[in-house]
């Protein structure tokens, strides 16, 4: 199966993009210091799916966080990766097919998606480029 690489280097703090990895939306996104404190505020063992930004991250890289673009719930894409785009209450993502929102983890805060935005396999290969898969 194909990977895909991915440069970080033009994505700013507080920026998501949107790529895709096997033919489906990958959300890459750059951090701010604010939205991962937010992140590290809740306490993970009161979510719906459980998980930290520690766990959902790379060690040391805790401001990138790499997501698939798909809602848990039926597969739309969710907004947030992209200019201007609606990020819901909990500032990460937002599906508008049916309402869940997303946090800055992209974990799953509201509306009927079970799970969290799924993390792939993927890897730095220096400071500012990833290889997903
Ligand atoms: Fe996202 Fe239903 S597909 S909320």
């Amino acid at each position: 199966l194909a990977s895909s690489e991915v440069d970080l280097s033009a994505i700013q703090p507080g920026q998501a993009i949107k790529t895709t990895f096997r033919s489906q939306p990958l959300f890459v996104r750059h951090l701010t210091p604010k939205e991962i404190s937010e992140a590290d505020a809740v306490d993970a063992s009161t979510l719906r799916d459980p998980q930290t930004l520690e766990e959902r991250t790379v060690d040391g890289k805790k401001q990138w966080l790499v997501t698939m673009g798909v809602c848990t719930h039926l597969g739309c894409v969710p907004l947030g990766a992209g200019e201007g785009e609606v990020r819901g209450e909990y500032g990460g993502y937002f599906c508008p097919c049916h309402g869940s929102s997303y946090d800055t983890a992209a974990r799953i805060r509201k509306g009927p998606a079970p799970l969290n935005l799924e993390v792939p396999e993927y890897k730095f290969t220096s400071d500012t480029a990833i290889l997903v898969g």
